[in-house]
């Protein structure tokens, strides 16, 4: 097979990417907010739905700008991770837990988003694609204001409500459990800076 294939024509394929898995996040996105009992973490998935709406017009913009014609192709990675998301959906947990599995998924596919921007902006960078850049870095700031916007969610009390109905009966015990192994711990670090 002749090579032919640009970093452009990369680029391009990873920009469609981008555009069908903010396409398929329009759809997931909502199936979060109503999965969600706590209210605040409710509006933070409507609220990045609205964001993502906006991430596919920038793509829209990204690719008018570069003469190109508006184009997707499937993304497999975040229909994967969007598949899992649907399969905890379907598990019996109780609220508190829902909603930390409910943030767990909701941040993979952040990751992934923050991956697939992050590299489109050092491609467009690269090329001198400057306006496409500034686009794209808009898009992936969002996306990290949202990944972190879950962090703090799942660390000001969900996780906490979850882990105390996992552990209400044995709580003691788990208790005196965790400070034997952290006794244990330090007793081998020190042990180990000893031995250095
Ligand atoms: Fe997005
Ligand atoms: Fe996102």
């Amino acid at each position: 097979m002749a090579e032919t294939g640009t970093l452009h024509d990369a680029f391009l394929d990873e920009l469609r990417d981008a555009y069908d898995a903010e396409k398929q996040l329009t759809k997931a996105l909502p199936l979060l907010a109503k999965a969600a009992t706590s209210p605040d973490l409710r509006t933070a998935f409507e609220s990045h739905l609205e964001e993502t709406r906006g991430h596919i017009e920038r793509l829209e913009q990204v690719f008018a700008n570069l003469g190109e014609k508006v184009q997707a192709k499937h993304c497999d990675g975040i229909a994967g991770i969007i598949q899992e998301g649907k399969a905890v959906m379907e598990e019996d947990f109780d609220e508190a837990t829902m909603d930390a599995c409910l943030i767990a998924g909701g941040q993979r596919a952040e990751h992934y988003e923050m991956a697939a921007y992050g590299t489109l902006i050092a491609w467009a960078q690269a090329m001198g694609h400057m306006d496409a850049a500034d686009l794209l870095q808009q898009t992936l700031d969002e996306e990290k204001a949202a990944d972190e916007k879950l962090s703090a969610l799942a660390e000001g009390g969900i996780n906490q409500e979850a882990a105390d109905a996992a552990h209400s009966d044995e709580e003691q015990q788990d208790d005196e459990g965790r400070a034997a192994k952290k006794a244990g711990a330090a007793a081998s670090s020190k042990m180990a800076s000893r031995r250095r």
